[in-house]
């Protein structure tokens, strides 16, 4: 069977991959928040898995709006880079593993979750960013293959939290019934609270990250129970994303150990948090 052995949250804002590509992580504005990565990063860097599964969203940038699949997942050997405007960020192209892909479809469509399959995509910020956040130095590779699994949070109706966190759990079974004996890195990506238009732009809520931020781990069928509204009204409208964090947690186990986390504001206008979990919490690390 396939094993999580950790989960990693993560925000996505693209500055932070700018950062990295133009050599800026130790200037004034940035240090803060990429030395708070330096832990996680030394622990991960320990614990390489076979694949890792990347529960993000696109920004119109893979997919066109015109189309907008509530959840998918990537089956191809291998995803480009897109380019959002500025021309491709300098980072690996995303190696697929259609095997691990075409397992997860099937389980999950058997348990009545019916992912949009992308026998294509170009992935953007909301991939490549996370990857950079784990590995900031990847040469000619990322550490391991990735499966995307996409999620709608960027036109309404997103998913509610409820469903995310189900999917979450019908994947975490999904993994173990893979008849290979791999390890698997789960990450769940976007937020913490942000909102990049209309009257609230700059909203940032802290007090609802650091609740946020704690309850992921403890309890994240409370977390479950928010309305797409009381999401939005607490997170921000792009804060929203965070829905995906629950689609990770719910592929680990009840209990999990908390490795790391960092929470930073700002990073351009966004609330930016990583939150680092070991999912053998009763094994040693
Ligand atoms: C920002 C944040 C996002 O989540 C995103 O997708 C794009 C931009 C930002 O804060 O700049
Ligand atoms: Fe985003």
């Amino acid at each position: 069977m396939a094993d999580v052995i950790w989960g990693l949250a993560t925000s996505h804002v693209p500055s932070i991959g700018a950062a990295m590509d133009r050599g800026t992580t130790e200037d004034p504005a940035w240090k803060d928040l990429f030395d708070g990565y330096a832990p996680a990063r030394a622990w991960l860097a320990e614990h390489e898995p076979d694949v890792a599964i990347v529960v993000y969203n696109d920004h119109a940038n893979g997919i066109d709006l015109d189309i907008i699949p509530t959840f998918g997942i990537g089956t191809a050997d291998r995803y480009q880079v897109a380019d959002e405007g500025f021309g491709q960020r300098p980072v690996p192209d995303v190696i697929g593993d259609p095997e691990l892909s075409l397992h997860l479809l099937e389980q999950l469509v058997d348990e009545n979750f019916d992912l949009t399959v992308f026998q294509e995509l170009e992935v953007d910020h909301g991939l490549t960013v996370p990857l950079s956040v784990w590995t900031p130095d990847p040469g000619d590779a990322w550490p391991c293959p990735v499966v995307p699994i996409l999620v709608n949070v960027i036109q309404y109706p997103q998913p509610t939290a409820a469903r995310c966190y189900a999917l979450g759990q019908a994947l975490g079974r999904a993994i173990a019934a893979y008849p290979k004996d791999i390890t698997v890195g789960i990450l769940g990506t976007g937020g913490m609270s942000h909102q990049l238009a209309g009257a609230r732009a700059g909203y940032i809520n802290p007090e609802f990250d650091t609740f946020w931020m704690e309850t992921i781990q403890t309890d994240p069928a409370r977390l479950a129970a928010l309305s797409r509204e009381e999401l939005i009204r607490q997170a921000g409208s792009e804060g929203i994303e965070l829905i995906m964090w629950l689609i990770m947690r719910g592929a680990m186990n009840a209990e999990v150990a908390k490795v790391h986390s960092h929470y930073f504001v700002p990073a351009s206008n966004t609330a930016a948090g990583v939150a680092l979990f070991d999912n053998r919490v009763s094994q040693p690390a």
